[in-house]
């Protein structure tokens, strides 16, 4: 044989597996034709100009120059990890759910940890929510539980997302700040909208700075429903509780941690996971039925309010195990596409306006990120349980209907039926009532909660959140939106109001904000500001 014979092994299937010199894999186009120089572009002579029948030139640029996706419009910067969901006990009693039928069954699932507010480049100890994003990938098709460390959120309604997010992102003659909240269009809309005061104060709390993404909780916000096999409802609440504990740095190390390692939260979950240590998280529940949330002064369609564990303790119903990380960024973390309308059977929502609006945004920005309505054919996304549908072609199609059918009914007795009993069956809630866009008095109490949350604080706990609300506000430039939330901190404590106002330079405090704002505020300094020292 001669050497060029010895470079080539014809497989069993007469696949054709040629070597370089070196004993590798020969490079090959995407095509795969065998590539000879990787070095050099074909030119007329060593110095000539390059030449257009250049393939392998022109396939390997052509990709590169189309390497990148749009990033999320929120939670641009995330980092995820596989693992696992392993139930404790049946649930039969109150859901239907395959994954919460039989003890000790474990699912796999997928989850991404992320920040809101910052680019896909941003730092990880920003000032901002997390992202605690789970896939959970039943027998019955996909569980997407999209929470956040924090349980509640900053508006009622999803009509108002892409004004708090707008606020929230660089301006847009600047485009600055990336990654904070200091800057005076997310504290004008903050102040403009008292809805978000709850929020606000987890979000100037230690919370908002989590250790690392081993020491967060996580919140699934709305109420959802369970359904049992005999359709009836509960309400519940989803939390996750980790194993560690619940963990924060402080500012000045925050501040100090993004100067020195940017990727601090996701160099730590590599690293534990790497080494073994695999992070967990109970998922607990607060289950509840209509009479219950009747006894409430709130509303528990409210996304701004919680249902104290003093009130109602957690149930744990399961563990969730992060055991290992994606092979490929790219291929699972970023392309993994979370939407909240991925439920089974047996999980069902609320009305819930914030939900509801989410449940139709997510589809929608998957199709625009992930370039087409095929994103489910992405292994990352793929359903782990058999599935059927006569979903055909599109971009980048994988998956096309095998045979003749592509419809139904069918004379050819082919193809899959929808089934009543197996099938997903929505919660018959019964509905009516006029068409209207008015928000219920139910929603209307926007500091209780807020307080409430201040108080539960330790005294060292309280000091941080001042601290953080100086800080921000100090860096707002217009007085009178500075005013405007030390306002609102008199509705929430006036010992906070006062220690806030007389850092910013106040010398008296406003009075107690009118929780009824209007949607658009004068800019005149108002009567107590024109005796503020700036
Ligand atoms: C992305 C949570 C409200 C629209 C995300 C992600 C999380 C999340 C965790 C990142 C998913 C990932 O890691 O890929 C929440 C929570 C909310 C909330 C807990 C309120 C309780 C909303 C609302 C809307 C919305 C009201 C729109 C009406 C989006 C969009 C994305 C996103 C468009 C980007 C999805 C992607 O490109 O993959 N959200 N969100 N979110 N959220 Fe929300």
């Amino acid at each position: 044989a001669t050497i060029h014979d010895q470079k080539l092994h014809r497989g069993a299937g007469g696949e054709l597996h040629q070597f370089a010199e070196d004993g590798k894999p020969v490079l090959t186009t995407a095509q795969g034709g065998p590539v000879s120089d990787d070095q050099n572009t074909l030119r007329v002579g060593s110095r000539g100009p390059a030449l257009i029948d250049d393939f392998h030139f022109r396939e390997k640029i052509f990709h590169f120059d189309h390497e990148r996706i749009p990033e999320r419009v929120v939670h641009a910067r995330g980092y995820g990890a596989h693992g696992y969901f392993e139930t404790y006990a049946s649930l039969a009693a109150y859901t239907r759910a395959d994954l919460f039928q039989r003890p000790g069954e474990k699912t796999p699932a997928f989850v991404r940890f992320s920040t809101v507010a910052g680019s896909k480049g941003s730092f990880d100890l920003a000032r901002d929510v997390r992202g605690f994003a789970v896939k959970i990938y039943t027998q019955q098709g996909n569980w997407d539980l999209v929470g956040n460390n924090i349980p509640v959120f900053f508006i009622q309604d999803a009509i108002k997302f892409p004004d708090i997010i707008h606020s929230v992102k660089p301006e847009p003659d600047k485009e600055f700040p990336q990654a904070q909240s200091a800057h005076d269009n997310f504290w004008d809309f903050i102040t403009l909208t008292p809805e978000s005061m709850h929020m606000i104060m987890w979000v100037m709390s230690d919370r908002a700075i989590p250790r690392s993404f081993r020491f967060m909780e996580g919140f699934g916000v709305h109420t959802f429903r369970f359904v049992n096999a005999a359709d009836e409802s509960t309400f519940v609440k989803f939390h996750w509780k980790p194993k560690l504990g619940l963990q924060s740095v402080a500012w000045n190390e925050a501040v100090k941690i993004n100067g020195a390692d940017p990727d601090f939260h996701r160099r730590d979950l590599w690293q534990s996971i790497q080494s073994g240590a695999f992070p967990e998280w109970e998922l607990c529940v607060q289950l509840f039925d209509q009479d219950f949330a009747d006894t409430f002064d709130f509303d528990i369609l409210d996304p701004t309010k919680i249902i104290p564990e003093e009130i109602l303790p957690v149930k744990a119903i399961g563990r969730l195990v992060l055991d290992r990380m994606p092979e490929n960024f790219f291929a699972e973390t970023e392309q993994v596409a979370f939407m909240t309308q991925n439920v089974p059977p047996g999980i069902d929502f609320s009305n819930d306006p914030l939900l509801q609006g989410r449940n139709f945004s997510y589809l929608d920005t998957q199709l625009k990120r992930l370039g087409g309505p095929n994103f489910t054919h992405l292994p990352i996304n793929a359903p782990k349980c058999p599935f059927h549908n006569f979903q055909q072609d599109g971009h980048m199609a994988m998956r096309n209907p095998v045979g003749r059918v592509n419809y139904q009914p069918n004379s050819w007795n082919q193809g899959p039926r929808e089934s009543p009993v197996q099938g997903y069956r929505h919660f018959p809630a019964e509905e009516q009532g006029p068409k209207v866009r008015l928000r219920p008095e139910s929603f209307a109490d926007h500091y209780s909660q807020a307080r409430q949350f201040y108080i539960s604080q330790t005294p060292p706990e309280q000091r941080h959140i001042a601290a953080a609300l100086i800080f921000e506000l100090s860096k707002v430039e217009t007085p009178v939106i500075r005013e405007r939330m030390v306002s609102h901190l008199m509705n929430i404590d006036e010992t906070l109001a006062s220690k806030v106002g007389h850092a910013l330079g106040f010398k008296s405090m406003p009075k107690p904000a009118d929780a009824a704002m209007p949607t658009r505020q004068d800019l005149e300094p108002s009567p107590a500001l024109s005796i503020i020292e700036r």
